[in-house]
């Protein structure tokens, strides 16, 4: 079948690099650098190493040397992309895309987009809900002021290598962006304001039914009153409309089945219409039923990641949109947003925004008969002298939001049906821990002059050797933004020294002070696998760019993309991204291979966050022996560092464990004596996951030798 003339896409522009016109700021920025061949060629045989078989390492290694001999095809492959780069903006942006996003087929839930918990809210009467989404929405249009005026502060490096600053441009799309379905691809579009006028309407879905509300009347940003209001009268009409078809799940299943039945949708002018509305829309509010009375950490992560199935809240969703803002009747808030258009950490800054204004201006104020005429803050209209943002006094005769039609064919029921048995399949199918290790933070390491995201890394690492006594390909997310349209490239976690170090610390015959010269050894490779990503002379992209560019010049496709390692090394069974927050939200995500885990975490000084996740029906995953193994590691690297690096600090004693906000003090206890399985260093969970670990416990006031407090590491 062939892609279809889209009407609606006549309005829309297609979101590639070159379609970005970079902002002065951007264009102030270096281009991101084709690394020299040999350098990522040396790389990626040091990441297939620890993958694969002696026989297995040395047929690639051979097909590698061929590849990058002189005069050989690498070399020519890369003169291409060096000449490719100069007519780009970002030479890696549009393949990077493609692969990372637009041509996954897998269905947008759990695959690909992440959900984000935000705070727990204390709803005491059913108008909380409103009042509560009417502040939001009101400080997303605060933030929206300064996006449109292109005025956000630019953003510095923290961290390793701090204070370079980093491109912008994701943050302007998280608003004008829209991934629509395509039969082979997907594409990501804004609307044309060429064509078209700004937007001025959201979509709020409740009861699985959408309408628009129009936010900005005459010019004018709604009071939040009038929000309010305005959401009352959504409510009151999705309780006594008729019975509604769930037609969001379309959006949740497999892409090119979603975009076959938008096909037929397309084929009626109603159907057209109501697409528009939500394509075009600012972002999407979705007001929730709650889910059930006990909120954990693990039961609001599952609503805002997929919404609990089709007989929940699931088809209260329109997944293609970038950002679907979730408030549920019982207090649960959050969101889930379409990843293609921005990294986390734009969205966790917006999230911290919002958060922010609803606690300067608290939304029980909305609609109470004292609350203040003008609310406190009204700041970014002011400040960027937005005169169309400017929040109106209220308006008396508001027309009634508009409930949008539908007319499905059979065919498109026959799509509906499909789409929810998949996702529901795929929910049920999802297991997710979320972790909150606080027996220490970041500032744990920090102490120790270690790095703690490569502390965390090598855990990961730990863990993963723990349960399954090899490692895997790994993917951690490092930003490129200190380049123009910079997003993100892999730093390779597994690597020869992390093999060396787990294998170690699984040995019953290796000291103490070997296992931490190792340690160090793992953590150096992790830092040069970051810093090398952070300058843009990462391997991934370089070796996705040659494949790309044998492909554009149809040539034969060369064997070091043909080999099996190499394949191997892009299937991340352990997919791993820290996003930070200063506040108490935190993002979880699934994994992305059948076997794999997701890994997000949130380190915090005195508490790191972890969310945890992998399919039910995978006999060799499972989230919460990894989650046990986890917590393992962490301790084992901590009690290392104290023994061999510095005394046991009085902060060890306190033993507190929180696994999906279920909270265990285990002063003194370890996780065999709190009835939770144990994993001996190297033995398979298959094999014996209850066999109890060496107590450590006895070590906590062990003082092993003292090294040098100033740690080689970095
Ligand atoms: N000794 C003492 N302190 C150290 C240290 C050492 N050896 N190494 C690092 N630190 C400090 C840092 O200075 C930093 O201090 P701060 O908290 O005061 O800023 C802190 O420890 C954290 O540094 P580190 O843990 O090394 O990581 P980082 O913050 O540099 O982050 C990346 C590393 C790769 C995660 C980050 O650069 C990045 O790219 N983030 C984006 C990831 C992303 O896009 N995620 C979203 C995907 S959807």
């Amino acid at each position: 079948m062939s892609q279809m003339p889209d009407v609606n896409m006549t309005r829309m522009k297609r979101q590639g690099s070159e379609d970005v016109v970079p902002c002065s700021t951007t264009q102030a920025l270096p281009k991101l650098p084709v690394p020299p061949l040999q350098q990522t060629l040396e790389g990626y045989l040091k990441v297939v190493r620890p993958l694969v078989s002696d026989d297995e390492y040395e047929q690639t290694k051979r097909k590698v040397e061929e590849f990058g001999k002189s005069g050989g095809d690498g070399e020519m492959l890369q003169e291409k992309l060096l000449e490719y780069a100069q007519t780009k903006v970002n030479w890696v942006y549009d393949w990077w895309m493609d692969d990372m996003y637009l041509t996954a087929r897998l269905p947008l839930v759990i695959n690909s987009s992440p959900g984000m918990v935000f705070p727990k809210q204390i709803f005491t009467e059913p108008s909380d809900q409103l009042r509560f989404a009417a502040r939001l929405i009101s400080g997303i249009m605060d933030y929206k002021v300064i996006l449109d005026a292109r005025a956000l502060p630019i953003d510095y490096a923290r961290g390793q290598l701090a204070g370079q600053p980093l491109c912008m441009e994701q943050y302007y799309r998280l608003f004008s962006s829209y991934r629509v379905p395509g039969l082979t691809r997907d594409m990501l579009v804004s609307p044309d304001s060429s064509v078209m006028p700004e937007p001025e309407h959201i979509i709020v879905v409740c009861k699985n039914q959408f309408f628009v509300l129009d936010v900005i009347i005459n010019f004018k940003r709604l009071s939040e009153a009038d929000l309010f209001n305005q959401l009352k009268r959504i409510m009151q009409a999705a309780t006594a409309g008729d019975r509604c078809e769930p037609v969001g799940l379309l959006t949740a299943g497999d892409r090119t089945e979603w975009a076959k039945a938008r096909i037929k949708l397309m084929e009626d002018s109603t159907n057209r219409d109501s697409l528009d509305m939500i394509e075009r829309c600012i972002f999407v509010l979705c007001m929730d039923e709650g889910v059930c009375c006990d909120k954990t950490d693990l039961t609001l992560a599952c609503q805002m990641l997929h919404g609990n199935g089709s007989h929940s809240n699931t088809p209260n969703r329109w997944f293609d949109k970038t950002m679907q803002f979730i408030v549920a009747d019982d207090g649960a808030c959050g969101l889930v947003y379409e990843h293609s258009p921005s990294e986390g950490v734009a969205v966790v800054q917006l999230v911290e925004h919002l958060l922010n204004y609803i606690r300067v201006n608290p939304w029980n104020d909305v609609c109470q008969r004292d609350s203040p005429a003008i609310p406190h803050a009204c700041h970014s209209s002011q400040k960027y002298g937005s005169k169309k943002m400017l929040r109106a006094q209220s308006i008396c005769e508001l027309p009634y939001p508009r409930r949008l039609r539908w007319k499905l064919s059979p065919e498109v029921f026959h799509y509906l049906k499909t789409s929810r048995e998949s996702v529901d399949r795929s929910i049920a199918n999802m297991d997710l821990h979320i972790m909150r290790y606080t027996r220490s933070g970041k500032s744990f390491p920090k102490s120790q002059n270690m790095s703690p995201d490569g502390f965390v890394q090598l855990a990961l690492q730990l863990t993963y050797f723990k349960l399954h006594k090899r490692l895997v390909s790994t993917y951690e997310s490092a930003s490129t933004r200190r380049f123009q349209l910079g997003r993100v490239d892999n730093i390779r976690a597994a690597s020869i020294e992390a093999h060396n170090w787990v294998q170690a610390m699984c040995s019953d015959t290796v000291e103490d002070y070997d296992r931490m010269e190792l340690f160090k050894k793992a953590l150096k490779a992790q830092r040069n696998f970051t810093l090398q990503a952070l300058k843009g002379q990462g391997m991934d992209c370089h070796l996705l760019g040659l494949k790309e560019m044998a492909a554009m010049i149809d040539m034969p496709m060369p064997d070091i993309f043909t080999d099996e390692p190499f394949d191997l090394t892009n299937k991340f069974v352990l997919s791993t991204s820290q996003v930070p927050t200063t506040m108490d939200a935190f993002m979880c995500y699934g994994p992305v291979v059948n076997n794999g885990y997701g890994a997000c975490y949130n380190p915090h000084d005195d508490y790191i966050l972890f969310c945890l996740s992998s399919f039910k029906d995978c006999g060799d995953s499972d989230s919460e022996m990894f989650t046990i193994a986890l917590r393992q590691a962490l301790d084992d690297m901590q009690h290392l560092c104290l023994k061999v690096n510095h005394p046991p600090s009085p902060v060890m004693d306190l033993r507190k464990v929180e696994i999906n906000g279920d909270s265990k003090m285990a002063n003194g206890l370890d996780g065999h004596q709190l009835g939770l399985p144990m994993f001996p260093c190297g033995m398979a969970r298959e094999n014996n996951p209850t066999r109890k670990q060496n107590s450590r416990d006895d070590d906590d006031t062990a003082r092993g030798p003292i090294a040098d407090g100033a740690m080689a590491q970095t």
